[in-house]
């Protein structure tokens, strides 16, 4: 008889992947000493034959031709973070905010808190990680002392429930996952068991009384949430906090919505007196700008449905001979390595002996393809000693070849550069305009062209 197979018994914390023996690296993500023992959610473990021919209930099925009234949403009237969520808070959704500690995401999810009991939803903020008092002084400096929030200090996610099932409130906080602690799983809070029964818990009490609820998770400093994937794939909506600790900005974005687009941006700035929203992000980007500085140049980007202006900044420095160094913030370092290549094979603009940093001004993280030849255009700029043209933006996605490829809403990000003040465009050569635009669009095939265009020498 085949032994039956046992189910993994460890579980990385960095990323979720099941292992069957302890080891000290995982080999999915590489991190060390993060895999952990796992223990079965309930003490009676996965079943340990399959269903077999006992006779279960028929399912009514019914067609996909329904209609279904577009569910209703609560506004947060913050208009950052309502876009974030694809227009309001969906009842009986759950929503996990990551980020990094001290970000930003109490201070944020106590405004939104804040906001929801003041439009009359029944309000309820757990917090695991604070006291009372500490979440009631930050409301007090917040101006939100007054705002009819319901508060509770807590941890043993038992109680939590039990409180939530008796108050039925319409939206639930609970900051954070990590500190909630459930005492059928046999394992320390924070560890993936707790975490997963916790979201688990958190997410179908959700969906059973048409709650909804915000969990907080803290970003490992790996970039993941301890208990990651698990939770990810639980819950409704994924959104990430992020900005750079020295800058005041802050950006919530969403990476996975079942109820709106994913790749939304809500852009925050961190003051005295907690988040204040930011609506024009561009003008906020672009606000100290030296427009003649060589080895700047302005990016016409979008995330998700708005356009964004951001500048891309590089510096170009003789290397000590052998060992050029590449750093790059708020891009992919392999898309640079990659960019570099191609102007090298492509337009014998060679930087092997030279170093290269490229920063993207503010502190936004910039991911669109079509932010390559704004790239290329600050990397030239950078090498010839000269800026691209001060007025104009620059968008393009740049191929192996050399070849420009067009991006994708070019109307959205000529309107909004021109909005701010910018005259040109310079674009792929394919870039199709459905309206007319009063900006001077100039088109290049490949990047060759461009830099023999844009940037000639001398
Ligand atoms: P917090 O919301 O506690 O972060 P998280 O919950 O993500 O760990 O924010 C902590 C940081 O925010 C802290 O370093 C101070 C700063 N802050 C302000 O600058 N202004 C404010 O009004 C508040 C409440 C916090
Ligand atoms: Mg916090």
């Amino acid at each position: 008889m085949a032994k039956a197979r046992t189910p993994a018994a460890f579980v990385c914390r960095e990323c979720g992947a099941a292992h069957r023996k302890w080891a000290g690296r995982c080999d999915a993500c590489g991190a060390w000493n993060a895999i952990e023992e796992e223990t079965a959610l309930s003490a009676a473990g996965p079943a340990s034959r399959s269903l077999g021919g006992a006779r279960g209930r028929v399912l009514e099925l019914s067609a996909l031709s329904g209609t279904e009234p577009d569910p209703p949403r609560l506004a947060v009237g913050v208009e950052e973070l309502d876009r974030v969520l694809g227009g309001g808070l969906v009842p009986a959704s759950a929503i996990l905010v990551g980020g990094d500690p001290g970000i930003g995401k109490s201070t944020l999810l106590l405004q939104a808190a804040a906001a929801f009991a003041r439009r009359g939803a029944k309000t309820i903020y757990v917090t695991g990680e604070e006291a009372s008092a500490q979440v009631r002084m930050r409301a007090a400096r917040l101006g939100l002392a007054e705002a009819p929030v319901l508060l509770a200090a807590e941890t043993n996610l038992r109680d939590v429930l039990t409180t939530l099932e008796a108050e039925r409130p319409a939206v639930a906080i609970v900051d954070s996952i990590q500190t909630m602690w459930a005492d059928n799983v046999d394992s320390a809070p924070g560890s993936v068991s707790q975490v997963r029964a916790a979201a688990h818990e958190l997410t179908s009490f959700a969906k059973r009384r048409g709650v909804s609820v915000i969990m907080v998770g803290h970003v490992t400093k790996d970039g993941q949430i301890a208990g990651p994937r698990v939770v990810e794939h639980m819950v409704d909506t994924v959104l990430y906090f992020e900005g750079e600790r020295g800058h005041q900005f802050r950006i919530l974005r969403a990476v996975k919505n079942r109820f709106g687009p994913a790749s939304e941006i809500g852009v925050f700035e961190m003051t005295g007196k907690g988040l204040k929203q930011v609506l024009n992000p561009s003008a906020l980007f672009l606000s100290d700008r030296e427009t003649t500085a060589p080895g700047s140049a302005v990016f016409a980007g979008l995330e998700g449905t708005r356009p964004v202006l951001v500048e891309f900044q590089a510096l170009v420095a003789p290397a000590q001979p052998g060992s050029a160094r590449r750093a790059v913030v708020g891009w992919d370092s392999s898309r640079l390595a990659m960019l570099l290549a191609v102007l090298e094979a492509r337009c014998g603009v060679s930087l092997a002996q030279h170093d290269v940093y490229l920063n993207v001004a503010g502190g936004l993280r910039v991911s669109e393809p079509a932010a390559d030849l704004a790239v290329a255009a600050a990397l030239l700029g950078a090498v010839r000693g000269a800026a691209a043209p001060a007025d104009a933006v620059v968008f393009g996605e740049i191929s192996l070849s050399g070849a420009l490829r067009p991006a994708p809403q070019p109307d959205l990000r000529l309107r909004e550069a021109e909005k701010l003040g910018f005259r040109a465009a310079l674009t792929p050569s394919q870039v199709k305009l459905a309206a007319k635009s009063g900006m001077t669009v100039r088109r290049f095939d490949d990047l060759a062209q461009f830099v023999g265009q844009v940037f000639a020498e001398g």
